[in-house]
C-alpha cells in the first residue's frame, strides 16, 4: 500500500529511520500528471532498490511567468492509484507553502549548461530545477534518483549538479518512452487539439530522418538541422523554436558530429511546447 506524505519533516524522519537499517532508497521526482514514461523510472526503481519514493509537486520556481503553472494538470488521486500498481512505497506530496515556507535567501544558479536550449527559452527554469531537486535530495535522501532522457538537458544538469554538490545520490537516466505512433509521452501532450495531436508524431519522425542521414554518413551538423526543419515545416503547424546539435553531457554546439551528441527539438503548438531528442553515439 502507498503512503502519502506531506510533510517535509516526516518524510525525511521516514527516510532517516529506513537509511538506519540500511534500507536502499529509490527516487522518482514528478510534478504529477503521470504516465508510462513516469510509469517507466517507477517500475526500474522498484525493481533495483528496497523502497521507492516519488515525490509530486509542481515546483512554482521552474514556470516562468508566462508558462502554465496555474493550468499545469494536477490529479493526485489518479497519480497515487497509478504508482500503486507499480509497487511505489511513498508520495510525497508537499504544498508550495510546505516546500517554501519562506523566500529563498539562497539561491542556486545554473551556469553554461543553461545558457543553451530550454534554458534560453525558459530564463530562470533550470535555476528552479536544481533548487527543487536538491532540496527533495535532501528530504528524501535518495541512492538512486531517477530522471527521463527526453528532458536530457535536464539530466545533464542535473548530474552536474550532484557532482558540483557531492550529493551522495546516483543519478540514472531512463528512455524515453513513446506512443504507438512515435510521440514522446508527455504530461503536456493533454494540451494538444485533435489535429496537433495527429501532427505531433513528425517530431520523432523528423528525428529519425536524421539519423537515418547519420547512418549514412553525414557528419555535418547544420544539414541535418535542414533535413529536420524541411520535415516540421512541411507536417506541423507548430512554431519551430529550437533544433539544435549539441555535444553530451556538456552540451557544447558542435558544427561536425563526433563523440556523443544529441539532436533536440522544441515546437511550440497553440497550447504546448513539445520537446523531443534523439542521443547519437
Ligand atoms: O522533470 C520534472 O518533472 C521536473 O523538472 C522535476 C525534476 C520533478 C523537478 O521539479
Amino acid at each position: 500500500m502507498t503512503q502519502v506524505i506531506t510533510e517535509v519533516k516526516k518524510m525525511q524522519a521516514l527516510m532517516k529511520a529506513q537509511k538506519r537499517k540500511g534500507v536502499r532508497i529509490g527516487f522518482v521526482p514528478t510534478m504529477g500528471a503521470l504516465h508510462d514514461g513516469h510509469l517507466s523510472m517507477m517500475r526500474r526503481s522498484v525493481k533495483n532498490n528496497d523502497i521507492t519514493v516519488v515525490s509530486v509537486f509542481v515546483n512554482p520556481l521552474q514556470f516562468g511567468p508566462n508558462e502554465d503553472f496555474d493550468a499545469y494538470p494536477r490529479q493526485i488521486e489518479q497519480d497515487v492509484a497509478a504508482v500503486e500498481t507499480v509497487g511505489v512505497d511513498y508520495v510525497f506530496y508537499p504544498s508550495v507553502e510546505e516546500m517554501y515556507p519562506d523566500k529563498l535567501d539562497i539561491n542556486l544558479t545554473v551556469g553554461r549548461l543553461a545558457e543553451v536550449l530550454e534554458g534560453t527559452q525558459r530564463p530562470g527554469h533550470f535555476d528552479g530545477v536544481v533548487t527543487v531537486v536538491n532540496k527533495l535530495f535532501n528530504i528524501v535522501q535518495p541512492d538512486f534518483a531517477y530522471f527521463g532522457k527526453k528532458d536530457a538537458q535536464q539530466l545533464a544538469i542535473v548530474e552536474k549538479m550532484v557532482a558540483d554538490f557531492n550529493h551522495a545520490v546516483k543519478v540514472i537516466g531512463v528512455d524515453i518512452v513513446r506512443e504507438t505512433d512515435g510521440l514522446a509521452k508527455s504530461s503536456r501532450n493533454v494540451y494538444l487539439t485533435a489535429e496537433e495531436r495527429q501532427e505531433a508524431p513528425h517530431l520523432y519522425q523528423s528525428l529519425l530522418l536524421a539519423q537515418a542521414q547519420y547512418d549514412e554518413g553525414v557528419r555535418e551538423s547544420n544539414q541535418l538541422v535542414t533535413v529536420i526543419r524541411d520535415h516540421l515545416e512541411v507536417n506541423t503547424s507548430g512554431r519551430i523554436e529550437e533544433v539544435a546539435v549539441y555535444s553530451y553531457p556538456k552540451l557544447e554546439p558542435c558544427e561536425m558530429i563526433s563523440g556523443r551528441v544529441f539532436i533536440s527539438l522544441a515546437v511550440k503548438f497553440s497550447k504546448a511546447r513539445l520537446i523531443d531528442n534523439i542521443i547519437i553515439e
